[in-house]
């Protein structure tokens, strides 16, 4: 895991950018606990903290990878967790219908995922933003839409 992150960060460091969709009570929390116990992260991921994944607009996913961000992490309480009772229940069905039209523009659907981590999961944390990051630099950089409008 720690060497998969090392080089993860020596090949793409300057190029490659995800955004992250943190929910501000459980996986910005989350986040927050890998940092503080030092695991070693992939440096790729910029977070945009969100008070809940229920405020999620799927537009903001679609926004940022047309515009050329390289993948889309959004993140959350785990399902009956939900600071807010049933917002990333909400967040679960915008989200699923997101990952299933992205193709009809264009989009390689693997550049956008969902999960949930909670605030202790720190390990977990460091697990999900590797391996995401893993993928999107198997991927490379994201053509945009403007690679399809021709
Ligand atoms: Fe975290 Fe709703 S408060 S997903």
């Amino acid at each position: 895991m720690r060497d998969e992150a090392v080089s993860i960060t020596n090949q793409n460091e300057s190029s490659l950018r995800i955004v992250g969709f943190l929910c501000n009570w459980c996986s910005y929390g989350g986040a927050d606990t890998a940092g503080v116990c030092r695991f070693r992260q992939p440096p790729l991921l910029r977070i945009i903290r969100i008070p809940c994944t229920g405020r999620m607009d799927p537009m903001f996913v679609v926004k940022a990878l047309v515009q050329g961000v390289d993948g889309v992490l959004v993140s959350g309480c785990h399902p009956k967790d939900c600071h807010y009772a049933v917002g990333n229940f909400y967040a679960r069905r915008r989200l699923e219908l997101v990952g299933r039209f992205l193709p009809f523009i264009g989009i390689d659907p693997r550049r956008f995922r969902y999960t949930w981590v909670s605030a202790s999961e720190g390990q977990r944390w460091q697990q999900v933003v590797t391996e995401f990051s893993a993928l999107i630099a198997a991927l490379g950089p994201n053509p945009g839409f403007s690679a399809h409008v021709r």
